[in-house]
């Protein structure tokens, strides 16, 4: 097990879409998801659960339920992103069309499942929501405990939720954060330019 600077870390963790066809190790994973545990939590609960998916036939199921299966036009999303930023252009161009290709490919996916405090649909404030904010610092602690073992992941998000849960036998009561492809970084892998922030800009002192 690789042990690195945590800055070395969190800048080598980068969204990966694109994997080679090599196996990741079930100690890997756990190692990540056992960081994972030690983010903070809301209630200090720990409300979470992960699925490993390692088969065709249960990733066939995520991109069933997604609707993932359909071709995607170039010039329509050329079109769509027209007048965004280059940087956010670029991302999802060359993201939309590999959703389906990054969960077939990844020898591995990680579903994270967690306790909502109330239904998304009835959630008011942002406080109703600090399971979900919850559960997102433990996928950072995951996401980057894997980079440090040199797996990569990108943090998918379903529309479809619901159809999944039925599909994957989650209790109803449970929802799904993310579906993350895991892989090791094929040799031609893309690696977005992040944007680069003026982090003077970004830090106001005592009032905005
Ligand atoms: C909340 C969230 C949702 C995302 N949803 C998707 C997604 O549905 N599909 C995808 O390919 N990438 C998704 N991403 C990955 C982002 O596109 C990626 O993190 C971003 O391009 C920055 O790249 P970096 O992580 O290498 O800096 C998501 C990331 C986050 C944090």
């Amino acid at each position: 097990m690789n042990t690195m600077e945590l800055k070395e870390v969190i800048k080598k963790r980068r969204t990966v879409r694109d994997f080679q066809n090599k196996e990741v190790s079930q100690e890997i994973i756990e190692y990540a998801i056992e960081n994972g545990f030690k983010a903070p939590t809301y209630n200090h609960l720990r409300e979470w659960d992960f699925i490993i998916i390692n088969s065709l036939e249960s990733k066939l199921k995520l991109i069933e339920s997604e609707k993932l299966d359909k071709a995607i036009n170039i010039d329509e999303l050329e079109n769509m992103f027209k007048n965004e930023e280059i940087i956010m252009k670029e991302m999802y161009l060359d993201a939309i069309p590999k959703q389906k290709k990054m969960i077939i490919s990844a020898p591995s996916v990680i579903i994270v499942v967690f306790k909502p405090k109330v239904r998304v649909e009835k959630a008011k404030k942002i406080y109703d929501l600090n399971c979900l904010a919850s559960i997102w610092t433990c996928i950072e602690n995951l996401l980057l405990s894997l980079a440090e073992n040199d797996v990569y992941g990108v943090t998918f998000i379903p529309q479809n939720i619901d159809t999944i849960k039925v599909k994957l036998g989650i209790p109803v009561e449970l929802e799904i954060a993310a579906i993350i492809p895991i892989g090791y970084k094929a040799e031609d892998a893309r690696m977005l330019k992040q944007k680069t922030i003026n982090i003077k800009e970004k830090i106001h002192s005592e009032k905005w």
